[in-house]
């Protein structure tokens, strides 16, 4: 049967794209919110015996955390087969340490969090930086799905002779790869955080400055990162950037900041709705769930609605 998927949070259309590459069902949900501010939410669809898929990206994740554990349970309480999230931005990755005395590690509560509920996971670019895979930190079936590709193509497609930059060591992954795609030039630069909004790049890395310099990064948050690369671009007297971001997150007012940094145009993925949406990354992350949905064909890891076969090879009860 074909699996049915639920929006809770998404990119306007990512949904409907996701369907089509999936050939999954659309299910319908009810929300809202009671005058106290605890959340109603009704699966209107039935689940019954089917694959259920919640579409839920988790930028501002505190709000949107509570609305898709209801979902999640409510499908696994009325029969789903099983029960998967997609999340196009997953948060809470990147507190992966207790770096002072006392620190709440919260990559780790939150994946313990998701996989009491959902049976499966699907991503892409999540920010692993100290875990290896996603699966070292989630303990269901998770792929993580890559936007390199995607971007690669806007990038030959929309800029004349560009030079991809990636503004620190963690960029690294995806500067090269997306470099080796469009056949471009790649730099990675060094940074240096000293606080959420207190960043700098070293000048040092700067190479051959000629073309169309591309900064690529995973995540735009505070903005900082892209806001003090552009400004180094600039004063050392390259062309006015383009900033490619997989998750534009875009926190306060950072976006126009980054504007007002001499960024010539600021590009994103749909894994979070931005104005700046111009790369679809629906081809991925549907690809990313075909295969897990195969894979959990085979066996559920919550133990529920085991196939003979699983059972047999000793899948969870
Ligand atoms: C950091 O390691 C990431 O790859 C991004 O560079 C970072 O998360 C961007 O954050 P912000 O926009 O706050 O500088």
């Amino acid at each position: 049967m074909r699996p049915l998927l639920f929006e809770l949070d998404a990119a306007p259309g990512l949904a409907d794209r996701l369907n089509a590459h999936l050939g999954a069902d659309r299910g319908a949900l009810a929300r809202r919110q009671f005058p106290d501010g605890e959340t109603y939410l009704r699966l209107e669809t039935p689940v019954e015996g089917r694959d259920v898929i919640l579409l839920c990206t988790l930028d501002r994740p505190d709000a949107k955390t509570l609305p898709l554990l209801f979902a999640a349970e409510a499908a696994r309480d009325h029969g789903a087969k099983s029960v998967g999230l997609i999340a196009p931005y997953l948060a809470y990755m990147r507190q992966d340490e207790e770096f002072q005395a006392g620190e709440a590690v919260t990559s780790k509560t939150f994946a313990r969090l998701l996989s009491g509920q959902v049976d499966w996971l699907v991503t892409i670019d999540p920010h692993l930086h100290r875990y290896p895979t996603l699966g070292a930190l989630y303990p269901i079936p998770a792929e993580a799905a890559h936007a390199a590709g995607p971007l690669a193509e806007w990038i030959r497609h929309e800029v004349p002779e560009p030079v991809i930059v990636g503004p620190d060591e963690e960029s690294a992954q995806w500067a090269d790869e997306i470099a080796s795609l469009a056949g471009a030039r790649a730099m990675v630069l060094r940074k240096v955080r000293s606080g959420d909004y207190d960043v700098s790049i070293d000048a040092a890395g700067l190479g051959d400055l000629s073309g169309t310099p591309v900064i690529i990064d995973d995540i735009a948050s505070s903005g900082r990162t892209l806001i003090e690369t552009v400004e180094l671009l600039r004063k050392a007297g390259a062309a006015a950037p383009i900033c490619a971001v997989v998750h534009p997150i875009f926190a306060g007012d950072s976006y126009s900041e980054l504007l007002g940094a001499g960024a010539a145009r600021i590009v994103s993925t749909n894994s979070i709705a931005h104005d700046t949406n111009a790369i679809d990354v629906s081809g991925p992350l549907a690809d990313a769930a075909r295969t897990v949905l195969t894979r959990i064909g085979a066996i559920l890891p919550h133990g529920r609605q085991l196939t003979p076969e699983a059972r047999a090879q000793g899948g969870p009860e």
